[in-house]
């Protein structure tokens, strides 16, 4: 696309997102791009924009020739692979904001990517107006990039915040986020982790060129945190968060989950409050580096929409350097990790699968430990989310030294005390 031929948009979908781009194009003259066609599901709804505009039959947009470039931001996974495919086979860059959509055929996106040479752009589709996804892309070396460790869902963040300063349980918190309109009527894809190992899934492709399916990566949410737990963790001044972490490890792997987590009340994430998202990442030589700003909303989100269609304006694409320029990295599974456990009784908790079990506590209603645990096991088990069990990562939880866990749980075993 060069430099001064009009961005000539056919855009897919009219709801928070689509009709934040509406407005925000309007604001932006200089851009030399314009909705020529909107494609929405109902027919019959009222729009804020004239009539003429929109159509319910994609084949409108599809097929212009005078189109080209797709905009898709509907709430349809399935439709929209189709829409993001058919508009790269057929020559027009795409944007888009669906993590569910992109996170779940990553492979062949990038397959389509490579065969066609079409831009294929969604910044927005992870912590919206933060642009992690440029900056991944394009100014950590893969060498340099010690970890990246990100709050990534705002509904979550928004709970577990009131839950911490408003002393509210989780039912109260979630009901208070769905009033103002920071959860969805069915919160599970949020509150159950789906949509943070979504958006996890391709930050990691573009960290580290890690292409996994999200569920191959080990999740959880915050639907079984309770407020004993968040208790706790003020009496030991740290607050609880739900972390996307990957970090790498000292045989070159890379560790990665989605789990609430303790973090300690100096680390950057701690200040990320209410709905909105954080990233913080460390690399050789900058140390530690701290993005913040609103994970979704139609503005926030629709700016790194229109960040996408201004980077047309160059031929601006994903190199995906991780993946195709440098030795991509891979997964380990062969790390512990510290926890804190809480729970009813401990028969729900099967005590030979820790490693060893630092601290335990007993109240007459809720009973916690803090103890490490194998990776692998908490990847092939769910003892840990059963049962109104509720896990949750300490302050710095990764343990790679194997040496070290050896020495240590030796040292318990002489003791009497490891299990
Ligand atoms: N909302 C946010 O803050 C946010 C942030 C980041 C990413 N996202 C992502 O952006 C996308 C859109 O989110 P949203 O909040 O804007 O959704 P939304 O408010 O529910 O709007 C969805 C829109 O998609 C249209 N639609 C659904 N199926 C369609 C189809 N098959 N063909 C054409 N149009 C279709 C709907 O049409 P009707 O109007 O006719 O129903 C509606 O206009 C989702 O993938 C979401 O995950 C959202």
């Amino acid at each position: 696309m060069d430099n001064h031929k009009k961005l000539i948009i056919g855009l897919f979908g009219f709801g928070v997102v689509g009709e934040g781009l509406y407005k925000v194009l309007q604001q932006t003259p200089s851009l030399n791009a314009e909705i020529k066609k909107v494609c929405i599901k109902n027919s019959g709804k009222k729009r804020n924009a004239p009539d003429a505009l929109f159509t319910a039959d994609k084949e409108e947009l599809l097929n212009d020739d005078e189109i080209n470039v797709i905009v898709e931001v509907i709430d349809d996974a399935n439709a929209a692979y189709e829409i993001a495919t058919r508009a790269l086979k057929s020559g027009k860059a795409v944007v888009s904001a669906s993590k569910k959509m992109i996170a779940e055929n990553l492979p062949s996106l990038l397959e389509l990517q490579l065969e066609t040479g079409g831009s294929f752009l969604y910044e927005a589709a992870a912590c919206a107006s933060i642009p992690v996804i440029r900056n991944l892309e394009e100014y950590y070396d893969n060498d340099l990039l010690h970890s990246i460790k990100a709050i990534v869902n705002g509904s979550t963040n928004f709970i577990l915040t009131r839950m911490f300063e408003d002393k509210l349980d989780f039912q109260q918190a979630l009901t208070l986020a769905q009033q103002l309109g920071f959860a969805e009527s069915n919160p599970k894809l949020d509150i159950e982790g789906f949509d943070a190992v979504n958006k996890w899934a391709f930050l990691l492709t573009h960290a580290y060129g890690i292409v996994e399916h999200p569920e191959n990566n080990l999740f959880n949410g915050i639907q079984n945190i309770k407020a004993t737990d968040a208790k706790v963790a003020s009496e030991k001044h740290l607050h609880i968060k739900l972390t996307a972490q990957a970090q790498k490890l000292k045989n070159g792997g890379v560790a990665a989950f989605v789990l609430p987590q303790f973090v300690t009340e100096d680390d950057h994430l701690s200040f990320v409050k209410n709905e909105y998202n954080g990233v913080v990442i460390e690399s050789g030589f900058a140390d530690k580096q701290f993005f913040y700003g609103k994970g979704a909303g139609s503005f926030p989100t629709a700016s790194a929409v229109l960040s996408d269609i201004s980077a047309l304006r160059y031929q601006y694409k994903y190199e995906y350097k991780k993946l195709y320029h440098h030795i991509p990295n891979e997964l380990n599974e062969d790390y512990f990790l510290r926890a804190y456990v809480s729970f009813d009784d401990w028969k729900f908790i099967p005590r030979d699968k820790c490693e060893w079990i630092e601290e335990w506590h007993a109240n007459e209603d809720r009973k916690y430990l803090v103890g490490v645990i194998s990776f692998r096991e908490l990847k092939t088990s769910q003892w840990w989310k059963e049962n109104n069990t509720s896990l949750i990562l300490t302050a710095n939880p990764v343990i790679d030294d194997l040496d070290i866990r050896k020495l240590k749980k030796k040292s318990l075993e002489l003791a009497g005390i490891a299990l």
